[in-house]
């Protein structure tokens, strides 16, 4: 291969990719390269008007957006949101399921203790991380398998690999994602098609609105000492930046991987392979 074909699998021209929780802080990265790749994508999110604040870098081109109101855990809503998207754009041949994360809630401190979470605050977690991942693989994963090609990615996380403290209904969650992932890889492969992948990425620790909370001090900003150790086991000394992510989540999503089906990638500046000796 030669590199102009090397640099054309990166090339999204004509690709039509759905990103729940797109109007956040990952997914909305993630939604700006891919336009920026050519690609026509469809954001979706429960909230459609935070997706107001990408608006000048969607607008760039060559790609597309759209903002489609979805709720990842309302399985009306996505066959909504997919049937407004294929009489947009055509049909979904990639989704990226990034709606997830944490809850105060169902977080232990100082005040609330493991044996008082509530177990709806652990619902909630385990819904949004896991069902809603599961539930946008059934809506537009059905497409990809009437059709015999597409790719999914999730998003799991650190805490699937050894769970963090204080975190236990999200670790479990995201366990369970990383696990789902290579279920419908192998089931998609097995039963549909050889071309549909499904993979992961695992991001280390980036500051957005759902770790704020944890990662640093609401008053002064400074990191809180559960910040401070995150820091400390970070072999490369600091947070991740969402832009951080796209050189794997593009190869995961492009041809480049196309015999990569079923895996996690950590993103994370080393904190999974060091041991804190
Ligand atoms: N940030 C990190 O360091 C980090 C690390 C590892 C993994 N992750 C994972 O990466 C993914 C994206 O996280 P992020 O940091 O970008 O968080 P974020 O900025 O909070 O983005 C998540 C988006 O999903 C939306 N959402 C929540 N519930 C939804 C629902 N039921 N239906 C549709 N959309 C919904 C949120 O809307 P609302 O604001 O209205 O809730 C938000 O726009 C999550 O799965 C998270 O667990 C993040």
């Amino acid at each position: 291969m030669n590199l102009e074909e090397m640099s054309q699998l990166y090339d999204f021209s004509g690709r039509t990719v759905a990103i729940t929780g797109g109007a956040g802080i990952l997914g909305g990265e993630m939604a700006c390269a891919l336009v920026g790749c050519g690609a026509n994508v469809a954001i979706l999110d429960r909230d459609p008007s935070l997706a107001d604040r990408l608006m000048d870098r969607l607008g760039c081109g060559p790609g597309c957006a759209i903002v489609v109101y979805a709720d990842v855990l309302k399985r009306e809503t996505l066959f909504e949101a997919e049937e407004t998207i294929r009489k947009e754009f055509g049909p979904v041949d990639t989704l990226i399921n990034a709606a997830g994360g944490n809850n105060p809630k169902a977080t232990t401190s100082e005040d609330l203790s493991f044996f008082d979470l509530p177990g709806e605050a652990f619902r909630f977690v385990f819904d949004l991380n896991i069902v809603g991942t599961v539930m946008p693989c059934q809506v537009f994963g059905q497409g990809m398998a009437d059709r015999g090609e597409g790719v999914i990615l999730n998003i799991s996380s650190m805490a699937a690999f050894l769970p963090l403290t204080r975190i236990p209904a999200y670790s479990a969650a995201k366990a369970g994602v990383s696990n789902f992932t290579q279920w419908l890889a192998v089931h998609m492969a097995q039963e549909y098609a050889l071309s549909i992948r499904v993979n992961a990425v695992a991001p280390g620790f980036f500051l957005t609105a759902q770790n704020r909370f944890l990662l640093t001090d609401e008053a002064t900003g400074e990191l809180t000492p559960r910040g401070r150790t995150i820091i400390e086991h970070t072999p490369m000394g600091r947070f991740g930046d969402p832009a951080e992510l796209l050189g794997t989540v593009l190869w995961l999503l492009s041809p480049a991987s196309a015999f990569v089906t079923g895996i996690v990638v950590p993103v994370d500046g080393g904190f999974s392979a060091f041991s804190g000796v």
